[in-house]
């Protein structure tokens, strides 16, 4: 081995090492695969790591030449994938330890021992399928989240203005909490009590955070609301007859396929509060909210407070 050091100095490697060499990164390359076959924990990584490091640093060496330039420039080489090779180990490791869902399918033993489904004890009425995940995650939300405002059963609560959401069907809470989040709805400046619930709905972690959350809601129930308007509940009725029974029913259930929620077991209060808001172009003002403006041209066949009131004292009255 020559440790001079001019550039221009050509060398050939012999056949014998070049052939030795190959062979050698064959080999290698074999035992990891085989390895992947034997569960040594961590200890896969290490190994993978290190068989890397030495077929690159065999390459470097011989096929790259490096054995026969300055030495530092060798050690340089080396020491670089040595340290490549601990980063990638220690970011595997960790990713294994606390970030089981980073890399799909790569832990599956963690995010089977963290998945909630038999820790919780049954999650309450038998829910299948659709995922425990979801319900138990959304009863973590609910309870540290809205449970302050909405109640323990989401019955809702006259004096912070915060309606029932139990009767409330999930496609319509979803897309309720995601106009909160965009701002399509709650981010009008006169709108005091949509600014209240703006922020908790930006508060949710994920998208699947709504559709957890509003398939727990889905699991509660409370009974019908004090009656508390005092108002015409016949001229209501006919108005209702006459102009929101299209999209909301007879009997108020909604129709999922216009977006028109359920009224039924709604507060009076509160359903009043939204029709108001409805004709204030503080909700359903934003083209973008296409349910929202539709609604909104309801809302303004209301022509006075007294008319509001009287629709709903009447709404409240459906499904009773
Ligand atoms: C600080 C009190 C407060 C908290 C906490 C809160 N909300 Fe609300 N929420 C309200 C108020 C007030 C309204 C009525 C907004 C309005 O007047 O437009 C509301 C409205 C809603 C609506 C619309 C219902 C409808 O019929 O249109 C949904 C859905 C909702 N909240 C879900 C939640 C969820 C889910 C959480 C927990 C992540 C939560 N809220 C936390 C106060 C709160
Ligand atoms: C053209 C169909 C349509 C008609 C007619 C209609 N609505 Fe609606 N209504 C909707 C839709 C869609 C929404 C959901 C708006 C949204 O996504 O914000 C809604 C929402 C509401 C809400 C809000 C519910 C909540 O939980 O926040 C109330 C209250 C309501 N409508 C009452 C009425 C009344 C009373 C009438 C009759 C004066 C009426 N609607 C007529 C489609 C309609």
């Amino acid at each position: 081995m020559t440790t001079d050091s001019h550039s221009t100095h050509v060398h050939a490697v012999p056949l014998k090492i070049l052939i030795g060499v190959w062979a050698l990164l064959c080999v290698l390359t074999w035992v990891t695969v085989l390895a992947t076959k034997i569960d040594l924990g961590s200890g896969n990584i290490i190994l993978a790591m290190a068989i890397a490091v030495v077929k690159s640093t065999a390459v470097a060496l011989f096929f790259m030449h490096l054995l026969w330039d300055k030495r530092i420039n060798a050690y340089i080489f080396v020491s670089a994938l040595l340290f490549v090779a601990l980063f990638i180990s220690f970011a595997l490791m960790d990713t294994k330890a606390y970030h089981a869902d980073l890399i799909p399918g790569y832990a599956p033993e963690i995010t089977a021992a963290t998945a909630p489904g038999d820790a919780a004890g049954g999650g309450g009425a038998g829910q299948v399928a659709a995922g425990p995940v979801g319900i138990d995650r959304g009863r973590e939300l609910y309870t540290t989240t809205c449970v302050v405002c909405h109640g323990e059963n989401a019955e809702g609560k006259r004096e912070l203005n915060s309606p029932a959401l139990h009767q409330q069907e999930d496609w319509y809470l979803v897309a309720q909490l995601e106009k909160f989040r965009s701002g399509l709805r709650g981010a009008d400046p006169n709108d005091i009590t949509g600014a209240q619930m703006r922020p908790m709905a930006m508060a949710l972690p994920d998208e699947q955070a709504l559709h957890d959350v509003a398939e727990y809601i889905g699991t509660l129930s409370a009974p019908m609301p004090p009656l508390t308007l005092q108002a015409d509940v016949a001229a209501g009725k006919a108005h209702y007859n006459a102009v929101c029974v299209a999209c909301h029913g007879v009997d108020g259930a909604g129709m999922a396929a216009l977006q028109s929620p359920s009224l039924i077991g709604q507060s009076d209060w509160y359903v009043a509060a939204q029709l108001t808001k409805f004709k204030d172009g503080i909700r359903g003002a934003n083209p973008k909210d296409v349910p929202g403006t539709q609604m909104r041209a309801m809302s303004a066949t209301l022509a006075t407070d007294e008319m509001v009131q009287n629709v709903a004292a009447y709404v409240a009255t459906l499904g009773r």
